[in-house]
């Protein structure tokens, strides 16, 4: 038989026994965590701003993170706080502006806070989407039935464009329940990390695909019991706590293995994976 043939026949085999060619030479597959932009590539651009996330589609972050408020007048604009005083010339709660008073005040740079579907129609399907709900101030869910017709309406969900993420467990729940396609992800609070047990695990993976913690928090047992319940393990870094600085723990939680990073600079997240897998 000659050469080729051999080899042709051989891949066949491999392949129709399921068997990945990494497993056939003894490799282990390559590590390759979900690249989140967090707020945009927010240490390069002002967060939430188109500029954030074009640099992130650019600089090739597999998701876009988007955090929602709602205005007084029921649209979903695309900012962290709940007040425009930290990252506008303005000063207000978001639940008490109304979007055409929201649009007359500046980002950094000049640019404006915009809301889901503008930046859904600004970037289509050329890239993912990873958006935060929130509860109102009394504690009330309101966002999601609008959230996920916009979804529907782009076709993000049929597409596998989108995974929702949230603290509340109750905005969670509702969207699983008005769309069970959807991959969600549930944020959970430092507190909670720490006691994080099997049966809480097994609650959340009811309705959730991944959970989202600190990335100071990460480590081998914790990633391990997510993964025992089906769960993925997506850390976080934040600016305001030195201890859970991007800078300092990235590289620990590439060697740990988690399954996806919220990172401010996508560019420089992906320049610091493991060698093999870049
Ligand atoms: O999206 C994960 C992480 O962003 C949650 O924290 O405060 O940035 O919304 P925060």
């Amino acid at each position: 038989m000659k050469k080729i043939t051999y080899i042709i026949i051989l891949f066949t085999l491999l392949l129709s026994s399921g068997c990945s060619i990494h497993e056939a030479s003894g490799k282990t597959p390559d590590y390759r965590p979900l690249v989140i932009a967090h707020r945009g590539a927010s240490d390069l651009e002002p967060e939430h701003t188109l500029s954030s996330y074009k640099k992130a589609i650019k600089d090739k972050a597999d998701y876009i993170e988007i955090d929602l408020e709602e205005t007084k007048d029921g649209q979903l604009v695309a900012i962290h706080d709940d007040s425009v005083d930290r990252t506008t010339n303005g000063t207000g709660y978001i639940r008490d502006l109304t979007l055409s008073q929201i649009k007359n005040l500046n980002l950094a740079k000049g640019e404006k806070i915009q809301t889901i579907e503008e930046i859904i129609k600004t970037f289509k399907l050329s890239t993912k989407y990873y958006i935060e709900t929130r509860e109102n101030k009394n504690g009330q869910i309101t966002m999601e039935k609008q959230l996920v017709k916009i979804l529907k309406k782009y076709n993000l969900i049929d597409r596998n464009k989108v995974i929702i993420e949230s603290f509340s467990e109750k905005s969670l729940k509702k969207i699983h329940s008005l769309d069970s396609n959807i991959p969600i992800t549930r944020l959970i609070r430092t507190q909670e990390v720490r006691d994080i047990d099997d049966k809480a695990l097994k609650n959340i993976s009811k309705y959730a695909s991944t959970i989202g913690i600190k990335a100071k928090l990460a480590n081998p047992t914790i990633l391990k019991k997510a993964h025992k319940h089906d769960l993925k393990l997506h850390v976080y870094f934040t600016n305001s706590d030195k201890s859970n600085n991007e800078g300092k723990l990235i590289k620990s939680c590439y060697k740990i293995k988690v399954d996806g990073v919220f990172t401010n600079n996508p560019a420089s997240a992906i320049s610091k994976l493991p060698k093999q897998t870049k």
